[in-house]
């Protein structure tokens, strides 16, 4: 048997399937002079002929054949396709086949990332997937390892660089939702078509791997509320400002004690802007884990793009070659069912009208507030607007969820709203550097 410096000095061969952004960044550090012992022995894709390039050692074996893949002798499969099919199917295969994984799909691992743990345990294989959740931050090395120590009890994170970059962009310019979106369009900050990202379906896969990775609960990913960014109007940055505030989209999940249930949720959010969350800008991301005695700690930095993404793929390549025996899982459970998930948080509340203007408007909406037991904190209204589309914002003392949703629900037939009322929550936690 291989001891620790036999095992960390072997080589390690490594087939890449999925040769797009993150693979050929992936690719260029393999044939780098940097890790010697991490060697790039086949690449395969669809349409392969379209894909060679010359900046490759001659020895790689290029294919687009995933058998001949799973048939040579790589140790280690990076799947890097991105979607669920055929990636499940073909991470299943190279398990079966005594590879050991390595992945940056999101959508795989909050999917079936507790069946594929499972399968790689059984087959005394890995599967790695730093890369999948907050690109080239190793926040997932650092929940496993770094704070094992500490109970978790929490984590909030700015998981999507798109949508940071969005909210950035309306706050620094105040221009409106589209007219940011067409502009991260036009950097390469968001896709062509940018659903995933500003409805939440993006940072909420990541989310259910933290929750996984970092609280131990395994959640089903559906079941995780999402609120897009899109009701969003300059407007809201203006107000925020006033409160001290701004204005991200947050991933958050927190234990409910003495339950296996975890309140987690993906929706825009006013966070201080003095916070971690609030000085996150442009396309980065950051996670901000809550220990019960560590406190808060944060990690941050690029969560995507080639090159980010590629380290983190590579240091998990790193961390198989050097023969550690990580529990690739961490507290992830994977021998139990998925828990519970409760949309009941427990914030301060923004709630944003646009009425038409007249006697008794505030009156008739404190009073159902307080008819659901809320207090209403504070009334905002800046100048200027036309009396007869007013937008003016009221902050609510700290309720439930279900709460301001049952007032809200009680004030949707008022005739004098203009537009649907808009509520946000005004985030406590995060706020530490
Ligand atoms: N890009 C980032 O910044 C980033 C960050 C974090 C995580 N990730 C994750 O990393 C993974 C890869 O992302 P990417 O940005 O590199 O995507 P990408 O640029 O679209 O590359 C995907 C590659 O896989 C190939 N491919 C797709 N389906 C295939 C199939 N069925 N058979 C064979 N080849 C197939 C594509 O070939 P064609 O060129 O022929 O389509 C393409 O070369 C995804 O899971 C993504 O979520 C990406």
């Amino acid at each position: 048997m291989m001891n620790r410096r036999q095992a960390a000095q072997a080589e390690c061969t490594v087939g890449i399937v999925g040769f797009g952004t993150v693979g050929q960044a992936v690719a260029r550090i393999l044939e780098s002079d940097l890790h010697p012992n991490l060697r790039l022995t086949h690449i395969c894709n669809r349409r392969i002929a379209n894909k060679k390039v010359d900046w490759v050692s001659s020895e790689v074996v290029w294919t687009d054949s995933f058998e001949c893949l799973l048939r040579s002798p790589v140790d280690v499969v990076v799947e890097l396709i991105g979607g669920l099919s055929p990636a499940r199917d073909w991470v299943k295969r190279a398990l079966g086949a005594g590879k050991s994984v390595v992945t940056a799909n999101k959508q795989l691992i909050a999917h079936e990332g507790a069946v594929l743990l499972g399968q790689a345990r059984d087959n005394g294989r890995q599967l790695l997937f730093e890369a999948a959740v907050a690109g080239g931050i190793p926040v997932l090395q650092g929940l496993r390892q770094g704070l094992a120590g500490d109970g978790l009890s929490g984590i909030q994170g700015i998981l999507n660089g798109t949508c940071n970059y969005i909210l950035t962009r309306m706050e620094a310019e105040a221009v409106s939702f589209e007219a940011a979106l067409t502009e991260a369009q036009e950097l390469g900050f968001a896709e062509a078509d940018p659903t995933a990202d500003i409805d939440g379906h993006d940072a909420r896969a990541k989310l259910a791997i933290l929750i996984g990775v970092g609280l131990g609960r395994r959640v089903k990913v559906d079941d995780i509320p999402l609120t897009p960014i899109t009701g969003l109007n300059p407007i809201d940055f203006i107000y925020a400002s006033k409160l001290g505030h701004v204005v991200r989209q947050v991933a958050r999940a927190e234990l409910v004690e003495e339950t296996t249930a975890t309140r987690a949720g993906v929706q825009p959010a006013l966070v201080a802007e003095d916070s971690a969350l609030g000085r996150v800008g442009g396309s980065q991301n950051i996670v901000v884990a809550e220990g019960r005695f560590g406190g808060e700690t944060a990690f941050s930095g690029f969560g995507a793009g080639g090159g980010p993404t590629s380290v983190a793929v590579v240091s998990d390549l790193l961390t198989l070659q050097g023969g550690f025996s990580q529990a690739s899982e961490g507290r992830l459970s994977i021998d139990t069912g998925p828990t519970p998930v409760s949309t009941e948080f427990v914030d301060r509340q923004y709630v944003r009208f646009t009425v038409s203007d007249r006697p008794g408007v505030i009156a008739k909406l404190a009073d159902i507030f307080s008819k659901n037991r809320i207090n209403v904190d504070a009334v905002l209204q800046e100048p200027g607007w036309p009396k007869a589309e007013l937008p003016f914002v009221m902050t609510l003392e700290r309720c439930t969820t279900s709460a301001v949703r049952a007032a809200l629900g009680e004030m949707e037939g008022l005739d004098f709203h203009m537009q649907p009322p808009f509520w946000l929550p005004i985030l406590e936690k995060g706020d530490r550097s």
